[in-house]
């Protein structure tokens, strides 16, 4: 876990990066959420003194996007398609069997901070319903088989690092 100097010293570098110019307080934001994967307020707190921008304006843009997370999010993003192509082909049966295997909720993290499930409205991949989304790699046509063996790899790959 990031302890709250190392959040500040990074963020300084990435605003050093974008020259603390204001108008590039998405762009540092972005930055900020690739780096930790989540906006810490600390992270915020920081871009705000350091850019001279009002810190309801920081949340403001921070809270606008659904890209951005205040909350720790984990290593892998899970997104259920829940749009209406993705529905009727049995979005809500692969979102039971996520929430089931991974035990956790959308909106939640695993304690492991592995993953972090989200559903969202149609990815516009509709043709390939049901579509999940992990990271940026589109699963279409996802079967609850599919859905563990998603899983396992992923679980597999980060046993190998
Ligand atoms: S409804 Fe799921 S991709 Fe369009």
């Amino acid at each position: 876990m990031t302890n709250v100097s190392e959040i500040k010293q990074k963020t300084k570098q990435i605003i050093k990066k974008h020259k603390s110019n204001k108008s590039a307080l998405i762009a540092v934001l972005q930055d900020i959420q690739e780096a930790f994967n989540y906006l810490p307020k600390e992270a915020l707190k920081t871009a705000s003194n350091m850019m001279k921008v009002p810190m309801s304006r920081v949340y403001e843009a921070a809270t606008f996007y659904t890209a951005f997370s205040l909350k720790p999010r984990g290593k892998h993003i899970v997104k259920v398609c829940k749009g209406t192509a993705c529905h009727v082909r049995g979005a809500a049966i692969l979102q039971d069997r996520f929430e089931t295997t991974l035990g956790i909720k959308p909106g939640e993290t695993t304690k492991d901070g592995t993953f972090s499930l989200e559903t969202v409205n149609c990815v516009g991949a509709c043709a390939l319903g049901p579509v999940v989304v992990i990271d940026t790699d589109y699963h279409g046509q996802v079967t609850i088989n599919k859905v563990d063996k998603i899983i396992k790899k992923i679980n597999e790959e980060g046993a190998q690092q």
